[in-house]
């Protein structure tokens, strides 16, 4: 049986992963949230799974670093501060970080690197996601990852390329940019398509999730993956075998 703690397990996406723990027979699970001391319980763990918010989640990894336990991380909306206190936690333990943990969007991360090295520049890439209205960053970790994907084929760099929408006489769109679209409303789960506008043609890759069993069951299968893993920063592709590493 593996000793599964889950951070942020009152959130929307901690139930669904403890509940699906518990069901499986195969991990002991314990829990925290907001204002829970965290130390003790990684302690008492083999395997760490953070779904809460940013800070929190730098928190965890660095407790986890103290103890060389492994990390799946499935917050979204780091900082770049953040994002380098991940990667210090992930030199002392093994740190898998997943914008999104499903593998439908994974396989979407490798399609649009293919798609973009094909199409070249002088197709226009643009992204656009749509999530529930309680989701509180923007853009989505995932369409973020889609950018970075974009612009690292393109070799440009993301910050000066990605446009977070568009207002008022913004002029052309220049073929050095990225648009990336946030879209909020109701319940919905997450989805993502990634525009690749040509001349005379456009193609879309797109990826909705209806169930979010499906994160459940991808950070479940991420924590199994990174039980005996040596300290360094992973990703859902080497789960699944799409790394080139
Ligand atoms: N990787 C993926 O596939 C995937 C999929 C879906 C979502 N996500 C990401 O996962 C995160 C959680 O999503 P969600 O939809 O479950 O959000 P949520 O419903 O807001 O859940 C977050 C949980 O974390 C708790 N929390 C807040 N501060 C904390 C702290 N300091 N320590 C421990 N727990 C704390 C929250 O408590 P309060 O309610 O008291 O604030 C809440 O219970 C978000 O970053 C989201 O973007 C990732």
């Amino acid at each position: 049986m593996t000793r599964l703690h889950v951070n942020g397990a009152l959130g929307r996406l901690g139930r669904v992963i403890v509940q699906l723990a518990e069901m499986s027979g195969e991990f002991a699970v314990t829990k925290s949230g907001r204002g829970d001391a965290v130390g003790e319980l990684v302690d008492g763990c083999d395997v760490v799974i953070d779904v809460s918010q940013p800070e929190a989640s730098v928190l965890v990894a660095d407790e986890c670093a103290r103890r060389t336990k492994p990390v799946v991380v499935g917050t979204t909306g780091h900082s770049a501060d953040q994002r380098q206190g991940l990667q210090r936690a992930a030199q002392r333990t093994a740190l898998l970080l997943a914008p999104n943990f499903s593998v439908g969007v994974n396989l979407l991360f490798w399609l649009t690197e293919q798609t973009a090295k094909t199409l070249g520049p002088e197709f226009d890439a643009e992204v656009v996601e749509i999530h529930h209205r309680l989701k509180k960053d923007a853009p989505s970790g995932t369409a973020k990852r889609l950018g970075e994907i974009i612009a690292q084929v393109r070799a440009l760099s993301y910050e000066t390329s990605v446009r977070n929408g568009r207002a008022g006489l913004v002029g052309e769109r220049t073929s050095g940019e990225i648009g990336i679209h946030a879209v909020r409303g109701g319940d919905v789960v997450g989805e993502h398509t990634v525009l690749f506008a040509g001349p005379g043609e456009r193609l879309e890759l797109s990826h909705k999730a209806s169930s979010r069993e499906t994160f459940a069951r991808g950070a479940l299968r991420a924590a199994h993956w990174i039980l005996a893993r040596a300290p360094g920063m992973y990703d859902m592709r080497d789960v699944l075998g799409l790394a080139e590493r």
